[in-house]
């Protein structure tokens, strides 16, 4: 077989170095669930197709022409998870997760699938992090969530990017508003598939961006402004908390969210940098996704932020977040001082230092080259003179300076030059 292997088409990976940033930025994410209280749940990554039928909507795009379904061995329609709350929802219910102290809080992140086409920052393998927080309506919930994903983004360095939010309103106001929105849209003038979208989604018109549609669109109705009491009264109570926590947002009361489970508080991340893929995470709440899942009447919000659009933003920003060395520092062993190196290594790595060495017979030249290519800022050469003297030529490659400390006090050297370094860099 002579045909070059190569991964599916749009699934996107990522190498080292690159791949220090995308940990790195999937640790900053999480860290600020973790710092609200959320417990880790991992899920399968693929469920029962009925989930995602039920839990994401027929009529969604998502569902209707994405999902990568299959049948297994034993004839059952299986479908690789195309989003995180579904799975989450079924796993809360499954186990009784609900029965406890509520709110439930649970993060996720992992690979989703969606076979949508391809370009950049638009994958069929996508990773996102994910929150969901369930069984109760409370603002502060909902102020709660939203803020995480903003302060996670923050703590990236990320600046460029704005919070959009809205409501959808909820099964008491929301078919009133829908009724005045296809009366509306039954009067302009609009294209045979734009009518057909209207028919399965009439507020997918909303955010056509064609500019003959947005023009009809102008004054169209809005959900924001036909919101029941309730509801008008839970929106002011999140924009008042949103503004308490000081998480910066505008209204976009066009807003459409792809999955059909969403009620009240809506919110998306749109990054300017990044082109048509704008979209760099986006939730809200899903106040009958539980029942419509058969389990209790209970109330929920998260988010999904997309990591590989993260990535792409820090990208378009210049930030770097994580380590900004791949190593700390690099060993070379010259003639019989291989074991007595190898013996280092392991000291230098118990001592937290990410450590490497040089393999094969290279010869100083060779083996000093590996050492610049290694990144490292801090390199140490052990030649047979220096172990009978008990120390370590310790060249600092920044400098080109190369000073002998004692083996015995390499370790806790190099931790103090490596601290010092980070502080001057910050
Ligand atoms: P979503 O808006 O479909 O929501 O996806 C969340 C984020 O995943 C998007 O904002 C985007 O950054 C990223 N994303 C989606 N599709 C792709 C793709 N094809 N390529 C790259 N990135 C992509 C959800 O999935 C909901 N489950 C979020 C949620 C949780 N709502 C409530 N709880």
């Amino acid at each position: 077989m002579n045909d070059k292997l190569a991964a599916p088409k749009g699934v996107p990976e990522y190498l080292p170095p690159e791949s220090a940033t995308w940990l790195a930025i999937k640790d900053f994410l999480s860290q600020q669930a973790v710092l609200a209280g959320y417990g880790y749940i991992e899920l399968p990554v693929f469920e029962d197709t009925a989930l995602y039928v039920r839990g994401v909507g027929e009529s969604t795009d998502v569902v209707s022409k994405e999902m990568y379904t299959f049948t297994d061995r034993g004839g059952r329609s299986l479908t690789l998870r195309p989003e995180g709350t579904a799975g989450v929802m079924r796993s809360v219910i499954e186990h009784h997760l609900d029965r406890g102290q509520l709110p439930v809080k649970l993060w996720y992140a992992g690979p989703f699938f969606r076979a949508e086409r391809p370009q950049l920052g638009r994958y069929r393998q996508l990773q996102q992090f994910g929150v969901e927080a369930i069984g109760s309506d409370d603002p502060a919930l909902d102020a709660e969530v939203v803020t995480i994903a903003d302060r996670g983004y923050r703590a990236l360095g990320l600046t460029g990017y704005r919070l959009e939010i809205t409501s959808l309103g909820c099964a008491q106001c929301r078919p009133a508003y829908r009724e005045k929105l296809v009366a509306f849209l039954e009067g302009l003038d609009l294209d045979e598939e734009t009518r057909q979208r209207a028919r399965i989604n009439p507020l997918r018109v909303l955010d056509d961006k064609r500019p003959e549609v947005i023009a009809q669109m102008a004054d169209a109705p809005l959900m924001l402004d036909h919101l029941c009491e309730s509801c008008a009264e839970h929106f002011g109570e999140v924009r008042a908390l949103l503004e308490a926590h000081g998480t910066a947002y505008v209204l976009n009361p066009r807003m459409v969210r792809g999955l059909d489970y969403y009620t009240r508080t809506c919110f998306e991340f749109v990054h300017d940098g990044l082109g048509a893929q704008s979209g760099i995470g986006g939730g809200g709440r899903y106040d009958g996704l539980m029942s419509e899942l058969g389990g209790q009447e209970l109330s929920g919000i998260g988010f999904g932020l997309g990591l590989d659009r993260a990535l792409l933003a820090c990208q378009v920003e210049g930030l770097t977040p994580g380590p900004t060395t791949p190593l700390d520092v690099y060993v070379v062993p010259l003639g019989a001082a291989r074991r007595q190196a190898a013996l280092l290594v392991g000291e230098l790595r118990a001592a937290g230092l990410r450590t490497d060495q040089v393999f094969g017979e290279r010869g100083l030249k060779g083996a000093m080259k590996a050492a610049d290519r290694s990144g490292a800022p801090f390199v140490v050469v052990l030649g047979e003179r220096d172990l009978e003297a008990g120390v370590a030529q310790l060249k600092t490659m920044s400098t080109g300076e190369q000073v002998p400390v004692p083996l015995t006090d390499l370790a806790a050297y190099l931790t103090t030059s490596l601290s010092t370094r980070t502080e001057n860099h910050q």
